[in-house]
């Protein structure tokens, strides 16, 4: 605790020195969601990185996030505590893939998950979040999308919509463990409680959930519900804030296993460090940036 105060104060100091905000997602460690300057979900996160007007962004999330801050603000310094924070789902779709995918079909839009490289996002005409996917789908004048690259959030988005999906066929290795029995077995423990749950889960799993939504949108329904006991299906991270905004309430997580590894590996040592030596700094080529730009304006352009 002593090291961690010195480490607290020595971040204070230097985020004044480097007129620097400290951005941070709800799956980060509860000492670093503690001291952030912003704490959000991927769709509140980039609409912070788009307006803010510090000089440098110490981005604790995955790679992804810092890209669209860096996209988003050329002009700024964007710092990420550790570069190894990548997201695997991310990863899962790359240029080549998605331009065979795009001759495939020449007349579909292309819709990308904010969890995609900037690379990719050059590619496509629009991303989304989890909280504004039904309404992205919605605003495409096109009858055929593809999306990538999340295929247990295009189940669930497509059935929202009668145009045709073709669908990427990445995942989000901590969401899509949930399993259905998981649900069950609490679900029969806690007959009075409400099931939560976040898209990236299987589709079965989602099927079940008395809420489906993004991290804010779970986080507001659980503020806001009368209900006193939820089963909890998305990233142990979110605890913190459950528990800050509710100290009344029980949350009960669907899996100890929901648990991203790449999302743990900052800590307060590491954005100490970064905001010292200004290193690791995101890059991103000037043309991918100026594309993807296009398709992240779009995205912040549609409501939550
Ligand atoms: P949201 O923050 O949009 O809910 O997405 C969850 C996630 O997995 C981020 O990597
Ligand atoms: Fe990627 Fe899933 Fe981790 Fe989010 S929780 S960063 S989608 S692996």
């Amino acid at each position: 605790e002593q090291r961690n105060q010195e480490l607290r104060e020595k971040i204070m100091r230097l985020k004044k020195e480097r007129n620097a905000i400290i951005l941070a997602h709800y799956y980060q460690r509860p000492e670093i969601q503690e001291i952030a300057d912003f704490l959000g979900d991927s769709f509140g996160l980039a609409q912070k990185a788009a307006t803010t007007d510090a000089d440098v962004i110490v981005f604790c999330g995955v790679h992804f996030m810092g890209e669209s801050a860096k996209i988003l603000n050329m002009d700024k310094t964007v710092l990420i505590p550790d570069e190894r924070a990548g997201c695997p789902m991310a990863d899962m779709v790359n240029v080549s893939g998605l331009k065979k995918l795009k001759a495939q079909h020449p007349n579909a839009k292309v819709v990308a998950y904010i969890n995609t490289s900037a690379d990719v996002k050059a590619e496509t005409d629009i991303c989304c979040t989890s909280s504004n996917a039904k309404n992205v789908i919605k605003s495409i004048d096109a009858e055929e999308i593809i999306w990538v690259p999340d295929k247990n959030l295009g189940h669930w988005v497509s059935q929202f919509t009668d145009k045709k999906m073709i669908i990427w066929e990445g995942y989000c290795n901590t969401h899509d463990q949930l399993t259905v029995d998981d649900v069950r077995k609490l679900k029969e423990e806690y007959p009075d409680a409400q099931f939560v749950v976040h898209p990236e889960c299987r589709p079965e799993v989602v099927a079940m959930g008395d809420f489906i939504g993004s991290t804010t949108g779970i986080l507001k329904y659980c503020r806001e519900s009368n209900h006193k006991q939820f089963i909890v299906g998305t990233e142990d991270g979110v605890g913190y804030k459950l528990h800050v905004d509710s100290p009344d309430k029980e949350f009960i997580f669907a899996s100890k296993y929901m648990v991203c590894p790449n999302m743990k590996v900052n800590n307060l040592k590491k954005i100490a460090d970064c905001l010292e030596t200004m290193q690791p700094q995101i890059y991103v080529p000037e043309e991918i940036a100026d594309n993807a730009r296009a398709s992240l304006e779009r995205m912040l352009s549609v409501e939550a």
